[in-house]
């Protein structure tokens, strides 16, 4: 370890490059710098063209509507995604290619073709009618990752009802919450998924939750695991009995281009998830065109991406991208450690998988597991690497180089987010020279900016700003669920006309982009977005805590690991066991993701003189580092304490 670390703090110095290997970019889409000049000129010409790819069955009349901030792109124009994705495929030789490779837990197999999932989507859209789906209708989906969740979603999309998956690994009052946010009139769940060997009741947590969601009519429940104790009740049906005599055509509904296509929610500074909506004309053009050259994705191509459907990565690099352009997806359902910590790569080396697609947190485990377990397995089918949800630092980025791409893969370090839909800022294999934890540029069409307090440009090199997106972008995210308020304020109030990311950001001289995390009160834990509301409100809900204060304290693995502050109501005392029952109650009401690493029982918080909690103070604390200016503190004395109490219960 000691070893590695000064490597990488002498490459640092170096400022060692990663020019694209010759025989990559001979063969790569895209391979001549020039196209960010073309697109740079006329963005909007630029993204006509990527659209062009698509299947329409009415051309739009006009690319791009903008009153700031409300965007439509391709407006007059009718499509289907799910079309897109898959019958366009069939008049073509990929009507028998594998669409999906689909492995599970404890290693069963099923291989969907492009004619296989065809069948099974229409199949499952008419059942979706039968129980009374209609276009504009929410389904939420709560599901593991089987195939059963691609389909799902493809088959919502065919008549045009809008998903909104909700990941699996969330509480059952999660799920609630979203499904009564979308006003949800369909539930599909399953029986349980398969973790490490033990199985996650998602059954059990719908039923939960669906005491209280009325708007729910029918539950559509996947025997995945076959768990005997679980029965249906009143409008609860088996996937597999409604299948059975589901007819095996059902055109696919023309949708206008600005039709909603899903609901995604996601953390903001706020206690209350955020309802993303995407529409279907312009996020299909930019997943289609940036899984294209960003991967650089030809027909020989094995796609493996790690990402959950739950969250954005698999809707748009599982499911919609990949399979819009034909690609063969590898779907995995376990995790990376289970039965060993060799998984990924046996599942790399079974599938001949030529990308890989995967997070840094993912990356920094397998660097501490060691290099024992990737030798395992030959590897040497990978050709590209791609990484996702949080900065990559360089010695994890150096690691997966050479360890995973045997210093012959370039690595794509691609940022956005739920609400961009598709990849903004990416480097482009064929053409890109690397700087490990640079994210490079953005991509062609796009523009972005880092910005003073002021909203003014900093200059490349001179430090660091706010990320800012500076011109709209097809896939945009179009408003948030019932709350365009919300949505004004949330990402165009701050600079006015701009897209606020919420991340800070430098850029070099050479013009590359350096992500430098959330610099809101949302934290990335494990490439997951977290909001310390949520996490406060959950621990205020619990009968021992007055008040809470969460902040994000730096982890080796996790990037961002969650850090309480707690003070209790009169009557309580701290002990380890409140600690424990502390983080169990944040498991139930969020998801075991949001449980705190940490609690720390305080009499006082630091706040300011408006009452305002000082997260920035308990933030220094918990980094051991000298604090920050504490003139704005309403009493001095608070932090001195709890800085010596907390550094005593550190040692
Ligand atoms: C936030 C978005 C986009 C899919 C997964 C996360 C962080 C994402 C990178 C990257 C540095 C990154 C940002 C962003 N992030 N990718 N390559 N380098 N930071 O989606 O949950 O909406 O989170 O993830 O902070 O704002 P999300």
């Amino acid at each position: 370890m000691e070893k590695s670390t000064q490597t990488i703090a002498a490459l640092l110095q170096e400022e060692r490059t990663f020019p694209p290997p010759k025989a990559f970019q001979q063969q790569a889409w895209v391979n001549d710098p020039k196209i960010y000049e073309q697109a740079a000129k006329n963005p909007e010409a630029f993204w006509a063209k990527a659209a062009e790819e698509l299947d329409w069955f009415k051309r739009w009349e006009k690319v791009l509507e903008w009153n700031p901030p409300w965007a439509k792109w391709f407006i007059g124009g009718k499509l289907n995604a799910s079309y897109n994705c898959i019958d366009r495929h069939l008049k073509t030789w990929r009507r028998n290619k594998a669409a999906i490779i689909w492995e599970g837990e404890p290693g069963d197999e099923r291989v969907l073709t492009y004619q296989d999932l065809h069948r099974e989507v229409s199949k499952f859209a008419n059942v979706l009618k039968k129980l009374g789906v209609k276009k504009g209708d929410r389904v939420a989906i709560y599901m593991p990752m089987i195939p059963e969740l691609p389909i799902a979603l493809l088959a919502c999309a065919r008549i045009g009802a809008v998903h909104s998956v909700v990941f699996g690994g969330f509480s059952a009052e999660a799920l609630r919450d979203r499904i009564n946010d979308a006003q949800a009139k369909l539930l599909i769940t399953a029986d349980g998924g398969w973790r490490r060997g033990q199985v996650v009741p998602l059954k059990k947590n719908a039923d939960e939750a669906l005491k209280q969601t009325p708007s729910i009519q029918n539950t559509v429940v996947v025997r995945r695991v076959g768990d005997p104790s679980v029965t249906l009740g009143q409008n609860q049906y088996w996937w597999h009995e409604l299948m059975r005599d589901a007819p095996l055509e059902c055109p696919p509904e023309p949708m206008d281009s600005e039709d909603m296509l899903f609901i995604l929610y996601t953390s903001g500074t706020t206690g209350k998830p955020k309802g993303v909506v995407h529409t279907t004309g312009g996020y299909l053009v930019g997943v289609t065109l940036t899984h294209k050259w960003i991967f650089d994705i030809k027909d020989e191509d094995v796609f493996f991406c790690t990402a959950d459907i739950g969250w954005v990565t698999g809707h748009s690099y599982i499911v919609y991208g990949p399979l819009a352009n034909g690609t063969t997806v590898v779907m995995f359902e376990g995790v990376p450690d289970y039965p060993d910590k060799d998984r990924f790569w046996a599942i790399v080396e079974k599938y001949r998988a030529t990308i890989l697609y995967t997070a840094p947190t993912a990356i920094r485990t397998f660097m501490r597991w060691g290099e024992e377990y990737p030798k395992r397995h030959d590897l040497s089918s990978l050709r590209l690497l791609g990484s996702v949800g949080e900065p990559i630092n360089p010695e994890a980025w150096i690691w997966y180089y050479k360890v995973i791409g045997g210093e012959r893969c370039p690595i794509v370090d691609t940022w956005w987010q739920t609400e961009t839909g598709h990849i903004l800022i990416t480097p482009l294999p064929g053409i890109s020279t690397l700087k490990p934890a640079s994210a490079n540029k953005p991509f062609p069409g796009i523009e972005a900016k880092v910005v003073d307090e002021a909203g003014n440009p900093i200059s490349p090199g001179a430090g660091a700003g706010y990320l800012v997106i500076t011109k709209p972008w097809p896939g945009m995210l179009r408003t948030l669920y019932n709350d365009p308020e919300r949505y004004k304020q949330a990402y165009w109030s701050k600079f006015p006309g701009v897209y606020l990311t919420g991340d800070g950001c430098k850029i070099d001289k050479d013009g590359d982009f350096w992500l430098l995390g959330r610099i809101d009160d949302v934290l990335n834990v494990s490439g997951h977005r977290i909001s310390t509301m949520e996490v406060e409100s959950a621990l205020v809900d619990h009968q021992a805590v007055a008040e809470a204060a969460v902040i994000g304290k730096s982890h080796d693995v996790k990037g961002q690991a969650v850090s309480a502050f707690v003070t209790l109501r009169a009557g309580y005392k701290p002990s380890s066991e409140l600690a424990d029952e502390l983080k169990k109650h944040v498991a139930k009401k969020i998801g075991a993701i949001a449980r705190p690493d940490d609690i720390f029982f305080t009499a006082e918080l630091p706040k300011t003189r408006s009452g305002k909690i000082m997260r920035r103070l308990l933030r220094d604390i918990a980094e051991g580092r000298a604090l920050g200016d504490t003139t704005t503190l309403a009493d001095p004395t608070v932090i001195a304490q709890l800085k010596s109490q907390y550094e005593s219960s550190e040692s």
